[in-house]
């Protein structure tokens, strides 16, 4: 049964920790008070992040952080942390996570994700600790029937293997709870996640050539690239191109946060959209980024990526009325970050 506890009283295991959302999700949980014990085995991510942490929080705030450097995968290992360590609650960020390779790479993403998540919840449950807060995403809802997405919209089928991780992940957790009632189940969907830390010590670091929209548009901003491919200008949206929720980093950070006060003392499975509940397309995206790092950034267009969706966005009002939380920045704030990051760190965490 989950103990309701001080954060200072709180032990957190975050794995995939020193990764994108991790990072940044750690820094407010210290800033919080909480106890964290970071598992990563840094297949994509940097150990500087964990530097970075620190300067970030300050000393004081730094001596609650424990790092590991493993594979979730690693039963050995994850029983010797859950050993060293009086860990209450997991937030589970570890997994691949590009799309188009889990397309070519099926059996290592179902491997990876679905396995590390078995071996996970195995020594959990050994350790007597059943409170986790899942990475999900918004892929789940596939293309939407309607918009806003509430938690009660339809989960429809994956495009893609890393998809359809998410989407089991989600019914394995929920199995779980069925099984035993005395687990507590947050299950967090993210929608697109932009943006970098303010202070410019931390942000996306993508290896190769970025899948994504913002890491791509940062790049061509920074002259690494030449310009930004738009996926498709025929859509049903006002500009014809994508039309996504972006969501600043550090928002999701205090999401975690706030889920993770929530779920203090409850048992169960909640769903929570973690958004802003405002589309954007890709061409505003552009001319917002050029706003901020001060140039027109050339583009042109493409054909459509297979799986993409016309728009998504998201109902966020279950996170405000249940959590107290709702995300604060807005599209400029998370261009602004973003660029801080890139042309501070043109090359990410390496020198
Ligand atoms: C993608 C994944 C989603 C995952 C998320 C992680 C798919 C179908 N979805 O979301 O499962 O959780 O990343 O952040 O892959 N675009 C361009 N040019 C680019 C890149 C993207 O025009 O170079 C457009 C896309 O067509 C889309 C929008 O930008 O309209 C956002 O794309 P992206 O950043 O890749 O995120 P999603 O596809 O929404």
């Amino acid at each position: 049964m989950s103990q309701k506890k001080d954060p200072k009283d709180t032990c957190v295991l975050v794995t995939g920790g020193a990764g994108f959302i991790g990072s940044h999700t750690v820094v407010e949980l210290l800033q919080d008070g909480y106890q964290v014990v970071i598992v990563d085995d840094l297949s994509n991510a940097s150990e500087k992040v964990v530097d970075r942490i620190d300067q970030i929080v300050g000393e004081e705030a730094a001596q609650n952080l424990t790092f590991y450097k493993a594979d979730v995968n690693d039963r050995e290992a994850m029983e010797a942390i859950f050993d060293q360590n009086d860990i209450d609650r997991v937030i589970h960020f570890a997994g691949f996570k590009a799309v188009g390779e889990s397309v070519s790479k099926p059996i290592e993403y179902y491997s990876n994700n679905l396995g590390n998540t078995l071996t996970l919840v195995d020594v959990m449950r050994n350790h007597g600790c059943k409170d986790i807060i899942f990475s999900s995403s918004a892929t789940v809802y596939g293309a939407p029937d309607s918009l806003p997405l509430t938690e009660e919209s339809p989960k429809k089928p994956a495009t893609n293997p890393y998809g359809w991780t998410k989407w089991m992940i989600e019914q394995i957790l929920t199995d779980l709870h069925t099984a035993d009632p005395e687990w507590n189940v947050v299950l967090l969907r993210y929608f697109n996640p932009i943006g970098a830390h303010p202070s410019g010590l931390m942000g996306e670091d993508p290896k190769g050539i970025p899948n994504n929209l913002l890491p791509y548009v940062a790049q061509v901003a920074i002259g690494k690239r030449e310009c930004v491919h738009v996926f498709g200008n025929d859509y049903n949206t006002p500009d014809g191109t994508g039309v996504r929720d972006y969501i600043h980093v550090c928002d999701l950070g205090t999401g975690h946060a706030a889920a993770l006060k929530w779920m203090n003392g409850r048992t169960g499975v909640e769903i929570f959209n973690l958004g802003t509940g405002k589309g954007t397309s890709v061409l505003q995206i552009i001319e917002a980024f050029g706003k901020a790092c001060g140039k027109k950034i050339p583009y042109q267009i493409d054909p459509r990526r297979p799986g993409d969706v016309d728009a998504n966005y998201a109902d966020c009002s279950k996170a405000k009325r249940e959590m107290g939380w709702e995300a604060k920045y807005t599209i400029d704030d998370m261009c602004r970050d973003s660029w801080n990051w890139q042309s501070k760190n043109p090359n990410g965490f390496e020198d």
